[in-house]
């Protein structure tokens, strides 16, 4: 299980990316990774919107403070939680987060880089309607996704004796 541990640890949030499209396949290996992620009750509320529209990233880059990383990827996926199939708030949304880090390690593993937008979710209902999708979908995140332009990201983390409440 060593490889599992040092993808979490060297994977890092992409924010720029080289014009090079992202496959199809790509796409579906990705969204395969989350939906093998653990929920509830294995009840799966997750649902995505694929995106490589140029026209539609640009429009959902308006919606953020965040938009310049959106036009300039050539892809993004949004995840949803479906209200149909959920079946206790705090836990699905839970689900939804595990589902994501191991789409982001997915995309790693491709080559790819990516980066969770949740700035997004102040406008989560005009993401409905850019995407034409019902209210029931609740939008949880979109990743933003392509080829990174540069690989020399670093990231820090609290020391895990400044975390660790109690050994008891
Ligand atoms: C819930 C959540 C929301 C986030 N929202 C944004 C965002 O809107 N824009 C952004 O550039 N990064 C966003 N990020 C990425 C974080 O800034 C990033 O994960 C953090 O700084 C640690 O860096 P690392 O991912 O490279 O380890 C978000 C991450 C999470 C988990």
């Amino acid at each position: 299980m060593h490889h599992v541990r040092d993808a979490i640890k060297k994977r890092r949030s992409i924010r720029k990316f080289t014009r090079e499209p992202v496959s199809e396949n790509d796409l579906a290996e990705i969204v395969t990774a989350g939906s093998w992620a653990p929920s509830g009750l294995n009840n799966q509320p997750w649902r995505f919107v694929t995106i490589i529209s140029g026209k539609i990233l640009d429009r959902l880059g308006e919606l953020t403070r965040y938009g310049h990383i959106l036009k300039n990827a050539p892809a993004a996926i949004a995840v949803f939680i479906d209200h149909e199939a959920m079946y206790n708030e705090r836990k699905d949304c839970q689900a939804a987060g595990a589902c994501i880090q191991n789409m982001l390690l997915a995309t790693e593993e491709l080559g790819l880089g990516a980066v969770w937008l949740g700035e997004i979710l102040n406008q989560a209902e005009a993401v409905n309607r850019v995407l034409d999708l019902p209210e029931r979908y609740l939008l949880m995140a979109v990743i933003a996704l392509g080829h990174p332009a540069d690989n020399d990201q670093t990231s820090e983390r609290k020391d895990i004796n400044t975390l660790i409440l109690k050994k008891l």
